[in-house]
């Protein structure tokens, strides 16, 4: 029996008879051949069916087989200079499984809305194909890279009664007799990891009620939430970089063909493996912004038309450090150098593309947590159990955590973030 492979198994079989599953992406025909371009899900390449070669009832199928149906083909594989791909089918048997009527998305160009209407489809063409790929590639070198420094994935609950960072975003729920909302973070509970196990981080969703139409902001995100017992901020942030450099490098290793669907320049992705990365203060990015003729203010927060014009100025990722504590949650640590500001970092994309990351080292003393807590108008009977982090063995310890369609638009250089996750929520969309 002839064996059957996947796409991206062919460059193993050149000039052997295989089978593949596939479904019709687009096709192409004269009088005398047909180019069916083919999808598996591990690749896109093109399937040729000569007219001379094969069965009148199988170039039958080839002419009238439309696009998105799914068969099953049988042929040898040739090497394909021309393509991206590299290689090619010349087919010589078509098993029609499910002929597809009518499907919405034609190979011509159609507006966003109708693509996110129809995303469950949408999936399947090239481009969202190649961002899901490297979304995977980012999520396996997350896995890897935390593994081999040590950590362990702890996962933090999605269902809470915390708000580590803020309550003006958060979702309520009905939680039986009593109230509860949905994480927007799980920080806190790796702050008991930290100190259960040393080194954790957690990979899951974050829920915020993110009011603004923004090409940055979902309501529902995913967030890979590292937290280091016995660390200070400046460690951590050599973390931070090492991560960032080895997703980058990892996806240039790993995602050649699914870098080059996108057109991404990887010349410049390089670069972003080159540390360390620079490192501003708060205060300088503020110098830079007044220079620059953003009318802004020391003690506002930056608007991501600031993120933009900072991260323009350097082409590597940058931290801006010590946010004045008036914009961050109440969870950080103080400057012991000065009173005004948090030991804190936000990691700012090149190219514009503003945070990817916030971090900071988090504060330890008992006394001035609770204080924290109380002043942000949190209830302390919610939060003990988090103050008791700090009564029985508490150390220095510090955390960030990446956003990772954040993380995801930049490296693919994608316009918006709805484009990095497979099913987006934002204020206006909750379906498909
Ligand atoms: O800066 P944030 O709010 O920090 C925290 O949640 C901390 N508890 C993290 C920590 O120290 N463990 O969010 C972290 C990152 C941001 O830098 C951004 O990349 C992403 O999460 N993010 C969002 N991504 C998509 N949509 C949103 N609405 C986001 N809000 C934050
Ligand atoms: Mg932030």
């Amino acid at each position: 029996m002839t064996k059957q492979i996947h796409i991206n198994e062919a460059s193993q079989y050149v000039d052997q008879e295989v089978v593949i599953g596939v479904w019709l992406a687009d096709k192409r025909s004269s009088g005398k051949i047909s180019f069916l371009q083919l999808r598996d899900g591990t690749a896109f390449f093109q399937g040729v069916v000569v007219k001379n070669s094969v069965s009148d009832q199988i170039w039958e199928i080839a002419k009238s087989v439309h696009q998105e149906s799914s068969m099953y083909v049988t042929g040898v594989i040739h090497e394909d200079s021309r393509s991206h791909f590299g290689y090619e089918i010349e087919i010589s048997d078509i098993e029609l499984i499910s002929q597809s009527e009518g499907y919405p998305i034609t190979p011509k160009e159609h507006g966003i809305e109708f693509l996110l209407d129809n995303r469950h489809l949408w999936l399947r063409s090239r481009r969202p194909f190649a961002i899901m790929k490297i979304r995977n590639e980012m999520i396996r070198a997350t896995y890897e890279f935390f593994n081999k420094e040590g950590f362990i994935k702890m996962d933090s609950p999605i269902l809470t009664g915390s708000a580590p960072e803020g309550t003006t975003e958060l979702f309520h729920i009905d939680y039986f007799d009593s109230d509860a909302y949905l994480s927007q973070s799980g920080q806190l509970y790796q702050e008991a990891g930290a100190e259960a196990f040393g080194k954790v981080f957690s990979f899951g969703p974050a829920f915020r009620a993110e009011k603004s139409k923004s090409r940055r902001h979902l309501t529902e995100f995913w967030m890979i939430e590292p937290e280091m017992a016995f660390m200070h901020q400046d460690e951590s942030l050599a973390i931070q970089e090492h991560y960032i450099a080895f997703l980058v490098q990892s996806v240039l290793d790993n995602c050649a063909y699914e870098l080059k669907i996108l057109e991404r320049d990887t010349d410049q992705l390089k670069k972003y493996t080159k540390l360390p990365f620079p490192r501003i203060s708060y205060d300088e990015a503020v110098e830079l912004l007044q220079k620059g003729g953003h009318d802004f203010k020391w003690g506002e927060d930056f608007g991501s038309p600031d993120e933009t014009f900072i991260s323009e100025q350097f082409d590597q990722p940058v931290f801006i450090m010590n946010y004045p504590k008036t914009i961050k949650p109440f969870y950080m640590k103080e400057d012991p150098k000065r009173d005004d500001v948090y030991l804190c970092a936000d990691l700012l994309a090149p190219e514009g593309y503003g945070e990817i990351i916030g971090g900071s080292e988090r504060e330890t003393d008992y006394e001035i947590l609770k204080q924290r807590i109380v002043d942000a108008g949190l209830s302390l009977d919610e939060y003990q159990w988090y103050l008791d982090l700090r009564k029985y063995g508490s150390v220095p310890h510090s955390g960030f955590g990446l956003g990772l369609e954040r993380a995801i638009t930049w490296i693919c250089k994608l316009d918006h973030l709805r484009e990095a996750i497979p099913f987006p929520r934002m204020i206006t969309r909750i379906k498909p």
